[in-house]
């Protein structure tokens, strides 16, 4: 692995490696407290965050490493009108690995086509969230003892949510997986992951009530209304509040169910249901620590690339995506790439033509 920019990059083996290293390190930590000496993470956050940004940071420090970057874009010379590619190339003479958070979808990607150093997406728009993955299957394996032969209802903001994505595509690497997304229909999964669950076989129901299918559930994950994503604030309105999770409603779940969320909610899980054992949301959380040591234990460790590949200048986007990173970066390169038989923007994944 050389960055982590959307987790169907990384086989099966790699997962299995990280999530092993995880284990060890959540173990006996002490083993690890040199394992980043004398590293330098940049952490660069367009946008709000506090797990992943501070996860991160504190995953970086509890290795012995160092950590520099901005959590507010206007103190750094974005402000000014720099460039994605000028910022990353300045970022990775001064790091060992570039963690970045963006509104824009397959910003990261771009990235890691200018960076000497290992990128990691830490969410890039409403596409994708590799590293919530990395806590999210930590936490599955961790609480479940496995994940192969799940049944896990994935429910809210199946649109914009970026955690969301992540996971189909991570779970695409296990067996037996059976999903119930849940959601509103304006709100379901975007076409390119629909295409993707069924090229890869992955059986999937689609509802729009939680009630009905919550007993059948090993694992339900929350998910917020992703307000910062809508166009049209009314949009956000008709949704807002569609699902909340109660104590009244888990009665009828599992008794071993996880009831997962990748943070912050809103209000779709109620507070009463923090008590519940079957909560797993903050856990989940502190896992991501633990998940995140192990991935830059690994890419923090990478040699730096002297000389990045030469790439082409675009001239102008051939994506159609008002978020995707080309509509703003114009010298991106016209990258496009196949999913299933559709051709797809490589950087966001939108379908061309
Ligand atoms: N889960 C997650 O990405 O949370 P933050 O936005 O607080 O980083």
């Amino acid at each position: 692995m050389r960055h982590l920019i959307d987790f169907g990059d990384l086989t099966r083996g790699e997962w299995d490696e990280l999530y092993a290293r995880a284990g060890k390190i959540m173990d006996d930590p002490r083993q690890y407290i040199d394992a980043c000496h004398g590293r330098v993470m940049a952490s660069l956050f367009y946008e709000p965050s506090t797990r992943t940004n501070f996860s991160f940071q504190t995953a970086m420090l509890r290795l012995g490493g160092t950590v520099f970057g901005f959590a507010d874009p206007n103190s750094s010379s974005v402000a000014k009108g720099e460039t994605l590619k000028d910022t990353i190339k300045m970022v990775s003479g001064y790091a060992d690995v570039v963690v970045m958070r963006t509104p824009w979808e397959g910003a990261a990607k771009a990235a890691s086509l200018y960076s000497h150093v290992p990128v990691v997406n830490a969410g890039d728009g409403g596409h994708m969230h590799p590293t919530q993955t990395t806590a999210d299957l930590t936490t599955i394996t961790r609480l479940l003892g496995g994940v192969d032969g799940l049944s896990v209802g994935l429910c809210g903001d199946l649109k914009n949510g970026r955690t969301v994505h992540s996971l189909i595509k991570a779970l695409a690497k296990f067996e037996d997986i059976r999903f119930f997304l849940i959601s509103p229909r304006e709100l379901s999964v975007p076409d390119y992951m629909r295409a993707f669950m069924v090229e890869n076989n992955m059986p999937f129901t689609e509802v729009t009530g939680l009630e009905a299918v919550i007993p059948q559930l090993d694992v339900l994950y929350m998910t917020r209304i992703q307000r910062e994503r809508f166009v049209d604030p009314l949009e956000y309105e008709r949704n807002k509040g569609i699902y909340i999770l109660t104590r009244r409603k888990l009665e009828r779940a599992k008794e071993k169910m996880l009831v997962m969320h990748p943070l912050p909610r809103v209000d779709e899980i109620a507070v009463d249901v923090d008590d519940d054992p079957r909560a797993a949301y903050f856990q989940q959380a502190r896992y991501g620590m633990f998940a995140r040591m192990s991935l830059l234990a690994d890419l923090a460790n990478q040699p730096r690339l002297e000389r990045t590949e030469a790439v082409e200048i675009g001239t102008a986007p051939v994506c159609r995506n008002p978020r995707c990173i080309t509509r703003t970066e114009r010298y991106l390169p016209p990258l496009v790439k196949k999913n299933g038989s559709a051709d797809c923007c490589a950087f966001c994944d939108s379908p061309l033509g």
